[in-house]
């Protein structure tokens, strides 16, 4: 999983100050990268393939909506998010930015509170150590499950798009099961005194999701970032309470 930042400015003491305001989250495993104009960022966009940019747009040899149009555009990074830094007072570069496929606008010179707070409803939940139930495949699939809750915690709070929300929950829905397959299909060839309990657990997650899903395919409902929240908070509880029962009894029988 990429959680990259990448802060794109010329101007030095900007672009220190970004990165000095962000420094904390490089505790949870987050690389920050720079880059001093959009030449040079694109070169490493396309490697390194950013979670997030934070983009100046004033640049020389290539300007922030240049920059964004070709991640967004021409290399179809959708998934990557833009953060524009517009300058106070300059409303219609908001419209440009957006023309382009920016997603948020940051003012400057900016609140360091407010830019924290964004970057990390932008990057969501941070995979850590403390999730691992310490057998590869499973540790593997929370993780992807993450990424799905992450993106369509995104969706719903920066594109304001109900379809594309739904369109991911769908996806996170689909993946649960399998991933819950997975589980299930160990319980049962170790047989696990747990198995039916878990299992339920697992049948009410999967019939939550689809159960929003349908509504609002039903027209009128709209998904919330509290049923988002609620999701999260079902899907965090049971990967560190309920899943962690079993590492014992798979590692027992040999699982890795
Ligand atoms: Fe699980
Ligand atoms: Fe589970």
């Amino acid at each position: 999983m990429g959680n990259n930042i990448m802060v794109v400015d010329d101007d030095y003491s900007m672009r220190n100050l970004v990165i000095e305001t962000l420094e904390e989250l490089e505790y949870y495993g987050v690389e920050l990268l720079t880059a001093e104009n959009g030449e040079e960022a694109l070169e490493t966009i396309k490697t390194k393939k950013p979670e997030l940019v934070i983009l100046d747009i004033m640049m020389p040899v290539m300007d922030g909506f240049e920059v964004c149009d070709i991640i967004k555009n021409k290399l179809g990074m959708k998934d990557t998010y833009i953060m524009m830094l517009t300058a106070d007072g300059q409303e219609y570069n908001k419209q440009k930015g957006k023309d382009v496929g920016a997603d948020v606008f940051m003012t400057k010179p900016f609140d360091p509170d407010e830019i924290i707070k964004v970057v990390s409803e932008v990057l969501g939940i941070i995979w850590n150590d403390k999730y691992s139930v310490n057998i590869s495949l499973i540790d593997e699939q929370h993780k992807k499950l993450f990424e799905y809750i992450n993106k369509a915690k995104r969706a719903e709070r920066f594109s304001n798009n109900q379809k594309k929300v739904l369109e991911i929950l769908g996806q996170m829905a689909e993946y649960a099961l399998k991933h819950f397959e997975t589980e299930e299909h160990y319980m049962k060839e170790f047989n696990f005194t747990g198995y039916k309990s878990h299992r339920n657990e697992h049948v009410y997650f999967t019939n939550t999701v689809n159960e929003h899903k349908n509504r609002t395919v039903d027209g009128g409902y709209q998904i919330t970032s509290e049923t988002l929240e609620y999701l999260v908070h079902w899907y965090f509880n049971h990967i560190q309470v309920i899943d962690k029962e079993y590492i014992d009894f798979f590692k027992k029988n040999g699982l890795k």
